[in-house]
């Protein structure tokens, strides 16, 4: 099968780490005899550097015209003071608006041979974890009404967060269905105790549930999550959330399983298209050092042969091979604790042997 794919390379560490992702795909396509069509568009800060604009319109006609979209990162210093609708972060929810990309998922879980880089108590995590987080991604406070306005005590400024039933039943329908395919368990994260949005949501939530009597629904209050989520990750299976809560969480849960550099993430819409990326950012200050680690944006890729193209083999060749180069023991600099570390070539290098 041919396959187009438009690539985001976007700032700092992104184009490192996208043409790592690049060369796995092509690999994966020489051994299960599929052709990548691989094509550039600018995005984020590099983007604004060359257009003046953070999402140019070519970029968008070529996402929309691609079977998927594989993002490494944007954001940098260098854009940091500009205004809130010229900074890179916009162009990101301008690509997931522009493709409809209302469901983020966000896996995390432990590896084995990560045991020891988990911040959290031995413990805690000798069972290790496995969550998947279904983040609601095109709706919430990111895409409410906002702005200044002369308040009693003066220049003030407010972001709404609103959310209809439409956009609550889309997001809640992928998570029963995913924690169906799983371990059946699925918890939902909100702040209905303060929130109208959170009650609308749980309310839904729950009359949903009576569609999958397979699955265990449980509602659980977004501060008591963050608590959880150190205290007990092996208690959850798939979470389901708001954007804001998402983005907080989804932070959370990278950071236990031992390096933010392992964590892919795939945002969809009600179709196949879909954009993939890490979960970090454009790290500035290790760009074009050569030692980012590329298994988020690799694993990424997987995600998209699975989610996007349905090549479940492939796919899973890919997370078998990540596996055998962590059991072998290679780690870029973000694992290796000072000891000597591979290159983001030399990783990239070691996961295609493994393929
Ligand atoms: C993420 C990021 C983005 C978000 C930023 C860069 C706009 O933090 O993908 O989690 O908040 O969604
Ligand atoms: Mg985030």
């Amino acid at each position: 099968m041919n396959y187009n794919i438009a690539l985001l390379k976007g700032d700092g560490i992104g184009p490192e780490i996208v043409e790592s992702a690049v060369r796995v795909l092509e690999a994966v396509g020489a051994k299960f005899g599929h052709t990548f069509h691989f094509t550039p568009y600018l995005i984020g800060g590099s983007a604004i550097d060359a257009t003046g604009a953070p999402l140019p319109e070519e970029t968008v006609k070529g996402c929309l015209a691609a079977d998927s979209v594989l993002l490494g990162a944007v954001g940098g210093p260098k854009w940091d003071t500009l205004p809130g609708n010229l900074r890179p972060e916009k162009a990101l929810l301008g690509i997931r608006a522009a493709m409809g990309l209302f469901t983020n998922l966000r896996p995390a879980k432990l590896y084995p041979a990560l045991k020891g880089d988990c911040p959290l108590r031995a413990d805690i995590v000798e069972n290790g974890f496995d969550v998947m987080i279904v983040r609601e991604l095109t709706g919430g406070i990111y895409f409410g009404d906002r702005g200044y306005r002369e308040g009693k005590y003066g220049e003030e400024a407010f972001d709404t967060e609103s959310y209809s039933r439409m956009e609550i039943e889309r997001i809640c329908r992928v998570a029963f269905e995913t924690a169906r395919k799983r371990r059946k368990k699925l918890t939902s994260i909100d702040k209905a105790n303060v929130l109208e949005t959170s009650r609308l949501w749980r309310k839904i939530v729950h009359e949903m549930a009576a569609e999958y009597p397979d699955v265990e629904l449980s509602d659980m209050l977004v501060d008591n999550a963050a608590m959880q989520l150190v205290r007990n990750p092996a208690q959850f299976d798939v979470i389901v959330t708001s954007n804001m809560f998402g983005d907080i969480l989804s932070d959370e849960a990278s950071q236990i399983t031992g390096s933010i550099g392992m964590l892919p993430s795939a945002s969809l819409n009600e179709g196949t298209r879909g954009l993939y990326e890490p979960i970090h950012g454009s790290a500035p200050d290790i760009a074009g050092q050569g030692k980012a680690n590329p298994i988020a944006t690799v694993l990424s890729a997987a995600m998209m042969l699975l989610y996007s193209f349905n090549l479940v083999e492939e796919s899973q060749a890919i997370v078998s091979a990540v596996d055998r180069v962590l059991e072998q023991g290679f780690r870029t600099a973000d694992l290796s604790h000072g000891a000597p570390a591979l290159t983001t070539i030399q990783m990239t290098d070691k996961i295609i042997e493994n393929l």
